[in-house]
């Protein structure tokens, strides 16, 4: 690797030097650890004696590092971020916007938008989500909406939007950014699925290069990040805003793990260097087994995504395969490719299974799941024994704001006594995780079914305190 790698480089410097490690943390450089892969973790997992450098305030190796991950990215300013993506969106909100006042939001926001909306006090405006009409997925928020929702509620302060989706849409992040910039309303994107776009001019453009003015990458979900490394752009815009600074420094440890700072440095170096390449290989990959996985019988594979409203491009590394043509449902699809030819996708859901593919998947790789999916339509092509109905999520009802729904009064009750209540809970299926009920909205009808569909469907509910929805947080009135 000839690109420059400040942190890195001093991390192996240091464990060539072979010193006395008298200083945290206390495994000793991985003395302590007896379980395999620790210790060499350990010897690179350091804390910020000299020449280490301090996260809270960059002034060496961190703060050199920080401008080379800028560059590589296109922003004005850069922040590392070691607790995922989850804390730059927090730091965010935090930093844009003040209690009480109004943020627009995507109803099919990530639940890290939930705690910064607690954390900033502010109050949320939805934005409907397009969503499509075959299997319910949300994909998109569409500018126009933006520009409707902009023009209704004059005293917005930042939008707050998500791009790509967890199944690889991407926003007309530019359509929107036209109308934010007119109004002079800070554009802030979740680009928590989207770190590898910067790398290949073939995949959808950065939201910073379509003209946001902060993007978060969840660096670790599609780059060779250990999980939580994630980081923070701003555009030149935001240059002055300080809080963004403090609200960093506020939300972030003052003890970084060094194996996930090196291999946020790690990546850039690598993807400046090599991800041109990788990328354009998976893509020729990703087009040809689209192709090939949409001949098989039963099922689909298109970027038939592309034409809802509002999508402006798609991620070529999500594989969504939808299995409407086979008598089994997505979470059957996903429990045989694990069982039977030891495949472990991504996610399921009643139509359709998600892969996700990365830069370093091969040729044999791609080929394998594909003979895999073949195997399993040729066994169970046929119509589904009973399809069950498709229920679309709800759009609750706003009665308190996440921070006054956060600090209320809450009680403990059966899910079937909760109708006609307000939710103390957020209630997702994850993944993705999207909620659809958050604390503060009303347990409609609507919403109560949607969540016993939930519960019927067997999906992985998050965010309750009993994660089998029996019983429900409500607030007490
Ligand atoms: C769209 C989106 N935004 C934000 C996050 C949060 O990322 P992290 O897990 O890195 O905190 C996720 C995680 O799944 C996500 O899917």
């Amino acid at each position: 690797m000839t690109a420059k790698t400040p942190i890195c480089s001093a991390l192996l410097d240091y464990d060539r030097e072979k010193c006395l490690r008298l200083h945290m943390p206390g495994h000793a450089g991985g003395l302590g650890f007896d379980f395999p892969g620790f210790k060499e973790i350990g010897r690179f997992d350091v804390t910020e004696v000299f020449p280490f450098d301090n996260l809270q305030m960059p002034s060496g190796i961190i703060e050199e590092s920080r401008h080379l991950l800028a560059q590589a990215f296109g922003a004005y300013e850069s922040f590392f971020l070691v607790n995922g993506a989850t804390s730059g969106i927090h730091t965010l909100f935090l930093s844009m916007i003040n209690p009480g006042e109004k943020v627009l939001v995507p109803r099919n926001a990530h639940k890290s938008f939930f705690g910064g909306m607690v954390i900033s006090g502010c109050e949320p405006v939805y934005i409907p989500c397009q969503v499509s009409e075959d299997f319910g997925l949300a994909l998109s928020v569409s500018a126009d909406d933006v520009a409707l929702l902009l023009r209704e509620n004059p005293n917005i302060k930042a939008i707050f939007l998500t791009s790509p989706t967890y199944y690889g849409t991407v926003l007309d992040i530019k359509a929107v950014a036209a109308e934010t910039r007119m109004l002079n309303v800070p554009l802030i994107v979740d680009e928590a699925h989207g770190g590898h776009f910067s790398f290949h001019e073939e995949y959808p453009a950065s939201a910073l290069s379509c003209g946001a003015d902060a993007a978060v990458n969840g660096l670790h979900k599609t780059l060779p990040v250990f999980n939580q490394g994630a980081c923070l752009h701003i555009g030149e815009a935001l240059k002055d805003k300080s809080r963004i600074f403090s609200s960093y420094t506020l939300l972030t440890t003052t003890s970084p793990s060094y194996p996930i700072l090196a291999s946020i440095e790690w990546a850039r170096a690598f993807m400046e260097e090599r991800g041109h390449g990788l990328m354009e290989q998976a893509l020729v990959l990703s087009h040809e087994y689209k192709f090939k996985i949409n001949q098989i019988k039963g099922l689909k594979c298109g970027n038939k995504f592309l034409r809802a409203k509002g999508v402006a491009g798609y991620d070529p590394l999500k594989v969504v395969v939808f299995c409407d043509g086979l008598n089994i449902d997505g979470y059957e699809l996903a429990q045989i490719l694990r069982n039977e030819f030891q495949i472990q996708v991504e996610m399921s859901e009643p139509g359709l299974i998600l892969a996700m593919m990365s830069l370093f998947h091969t040729r044999d790789d791609w080929e394998y799941f594909y003979q895999s999916l073949v195997c399993i339509a040729q066994k169970y092509y046929g119509e589904k024994k009973q399809s069950e109905p498709l229920v679309f999520m709800p759009f609750p009802e706003v009665i308190l704001t996440p921070r006054e729904a956060f600090f209320a009064k809450k009680k403990r009750i059966r899910l079937e006594e909760s109708r006609g209540l307000i939710s103390a809970e957020m209630i997702a299926a994850y993944p993705p995780g999207i909620p659809c009920l958050l604390p503060g909205e009303l347990i409609s009808d609507e919403v109560y079914d949607y969540m016993c569909y939930l519960k019927m469907t067997g999906a992985k509910i998050i965010g309750p305190e009993d994660g089998n929805l029996d019983f429900i947080y409500v607030i007490e009135q």
